[in-house]
């Protein structure tokens, strides 16, 4: 049992809470996001993405299973289109954590998510942004807004 990594502040509480009410407590070290305050934390991303279209970044529906650098169109830097990655769970929390670090020479100049649970939070959304799903032509339709 490695709770110690989730046992500062109100996130042990919160995550506790999660625990105690869903079989899933036999994982205690893994940090299980939420889709729902993803969407949140995904606002910060928003600055230069979206989940339907290019912009400053590529978008990002479909992301998680999908070889980086792959989006048709967007002009991705040359570490981007040539690193051998495949984003899933696990490596969008290593990109996430410090992009740059990560991925010398990326283009996403941006600090990343460093908090563990909001991390896992935008991971849990991205996941849901699959192409056919209902993320994303809702995420169309508000994209307006911002
Ligand atoms: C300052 C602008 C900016 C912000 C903010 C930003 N990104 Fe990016 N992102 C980019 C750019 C530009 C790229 C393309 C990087 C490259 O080509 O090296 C990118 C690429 C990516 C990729 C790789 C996509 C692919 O098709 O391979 C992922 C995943 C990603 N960003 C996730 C995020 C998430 C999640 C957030 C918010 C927590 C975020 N980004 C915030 C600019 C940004």
């Amino acid at each position: 049992m490695n709770i110690h990594d989730v046992s500062r502040g109100f996130f042990a509480c919160a995550f506790l809470l999660q625990c105690c009410g869903a079989i899933a407590a036999n994982q205690p070290s893994e940090i299980k996001g939420d889709a729902k305050s993803g969407e949140q934390v995904y606002a910060r991303c928003m600055a230069c993405h979206s989940l339907t279209e290019n912009r400053i970044g590529p978008k990002h529906c479909g992301v998680v299973g999908r070889r980086a650098g792959a989006v048709p169109g967007f002009d991705y830097s040359p570490a981007m289109r040539r690193a051998k990655i495949v984003w899933s769970e696990k490596t969008l929390n290593q990109f996430l954590a410090d992009p740059m670090k990560y991925l010398p020479g990326t283009a996403m100049v941006f600090a990343g998510v460093p908090d563990p649970k909001e991390r896992a939070d935008v991971i849990a959304w991205l996941k849901e942004a699959r192409p056919e799903s209902a993320a994303c032509p809702a995420n169309a339709k508000r994209r307006h807004r911002g």
